[in-house]
């Protein structure tokens, strides 16, 4: 049962909390964008800095990708849309990807401390104010409006754009077909049966599983799958 509660800490399971806000393809209702859809909601340190410059494009470029798994992205960074909406054009120079999702403007960091993306050791990571910055978090959203996955990064380090591709591969995979993966796993690797499908069940669903130990059953997956 997912959790709602809007004090209790973001865990996997929590409903994602929603809100209001500015963005550069216009205002959202949090809950409203997701719809239906599967949403990844990433966060950024800063417009006009390095590394947040090679993220958006990279995540501009893979859209499509998402897009074909039913995933909308949105990203966040700590400053006005007026600052987005320059920065987008530099991204657009720089990596030659246009970003279409929307940015959420997040000045006063609202999104950002109802998600817990704000770095607590990092005490070079400020605004002019000495305000905190947002890391860079991830949130893989479900349908249902579930959180299923939440990553935090250092402002140092770029995330890697195929792990969050490979984990809603993972997770709709895992959805599908009542199984899970194992490390390294990519699309077309066999998976494993779930530990709660038991004897003749499994080998039912699962004809051609490989019963290493027990607890430990592979089994490929039809090709179309
Ligand atoms: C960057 O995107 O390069 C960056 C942003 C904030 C702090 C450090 C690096």
């Amino acid at each position: 049962m997912a959790s709602t509660d809007r004090n209790a800490p973001l865990r996997l399971g929590t409903i994602a909390p929603n809100f209001q806000a500015d963005t550069t393809t216009g205002p959202i209702d949090f809950h409203e964008f997701i719809g239906d859809n599967w949403v990844i909601l990433f966060s950024h340190p800063e417009d006009y800095t390095p590394v947040c410059t090679t993220e958006l494009g990279e995540m501009a470029r893979l859209e499509p990708e998402f897009k074909k798994r039913g995933v909308k992205l949105i990203g966040l960074s700590a400053n006005t849309l007026g600052s987005h909406e320059g920065w987008i054009n530099d991204i657009k120079d720089v990596t030659g990807s246009q970003v279409q999702f929307p940015i959420i403007a997040d000045k006063e960091r609202k999104v950002a401390y109802l998600y817990d993306m704000l770095d607590y050791q990092d005490t070079t990571n400020v605004d002019e104010k000495g305000i905190a910055f947002t890391i860079r978090s991830v949130f893989v959203i479900d349908p249902k409006k579930t959180i299923r996955t939440i990553l935090a990064y250092p402002a140092s380090t770029g995330r890697n754009s195929a792990e969050i591709l490979r984990i809603v591969d993972s997770l709709q995979t895992g959805d599908k077909h009542k199984v899970t993966t194992p490390i390294n796993w990519v699309p077309g690797d066999d998976v494993i049966v779930h530990p709660s499908i038991k004897g003749e069940e499994a080998t039912r669903l699962f004809p051609n599983l490989k019963a290493v130990k027990p607890y430990l059953r592979f089994t490929p997956l039809p090709k179309d799958a």
